[in-house]
């Protein structure tokens, strides 16, 4: 039958190109043939789509149920300046180091935190530095403290050196935490599924100096995961 609706083809005109295209595609359909032919296949694909969509479902549900996944908290526990200062050519350079407490509330998921992280620290939208967190497994129900050096050097060192002083008068800097980590999580022995911890904190701490201990006055973070 293919190669009949085929034959019928060829005189016309550009008949090279449709042809060629019949052969891989299968006939063109008529137009009395193709209201029908099509609406089943439109109906087919519909119950294909709601059949996996079904299956995804009961699957994600299932997985819920057996794995009960947690959301891994966070917390900023310390700030240390190793270096905050103006260079030669105006810039600030700053180096901070972060410590954070990770946990892991799960029992039955572990995760691979991956490289590509980004971790940077903010003075009112202006970034002051940057590092990443190292790449490690958290197992399941594991608390593990992270060490994390950041640096960074912004070009209107002045400026910001002069807000920033300016705001230690009134001992409150704010200061936002934004982190984002691509980690690998899995599923009891299923190392499964790909997708991205994202999460800002506000810091609040009263001085930014090298070599003070600088106390965090307050902490209020939000943690979410994007697949
Ligand atoms: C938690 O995980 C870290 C990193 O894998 C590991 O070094 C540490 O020993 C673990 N802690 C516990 C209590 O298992």
């Amino acid at each position: 039958m293919g190669e009949h609706t085929v034959k019928k083809i060829h005189p016309v005109p550009d008949g090279n190109i449709i042809k060629s295209l019949s052969h891989h595609l299968g006939p063109p359909q008529t137009k009395t043939k193709s209201g029908f032919s099509c609406c089943k296949c439109i109906c087919w694909s519909l119950c294909a789509l709601i059949t996996l969509i079904i299956i995804l479902g009961a699957t994600i549900g299932i997985l819920y149920i057996v794995f009960k996944p947690k959301v891994p908290r966070y917390s900023v526990d310390r700030l240390t300046i190793s270096q905050l200062t103006l260079n030669l050519d105006l810039s600030l350079y700053a180096r901070f180091n972060v410590q954070i407490t990770a946990i892991n509330p799960n029992k039955k998921i572990g995760i691979f935190y991956q490289k590509g992280s980004h971790l940077s620290v903010w003075y009112k939208n202006t970034n002051l530095c940057q590092g990443s967190l190292p790449i490690f497994y958290q197992g399941q129900l594991n608390k593990t403290v992270i060490h994390v050096a950041l640096a960074g050097q912004n070009q209107y060192g002045r400026t910001l050196m002069a807000a920033l002083q300016e705001q230690q008068q009134t001992g409150r800097i704010p200061l936002d935490l934004k982190v984002n980590v691509p980690v690998k999580i899995q599923l009891g022995n299923l190392k499964l599924i790909k997708v991205r911890v994202l999460g800002k904190c506000l810091l609040i701490v009263d001085r930014l100096s090298a070599n003070y201990k600088i106390s965090i006055k307050a902490t209020s973070c939000k943690f979410r995961l994007k697949l």
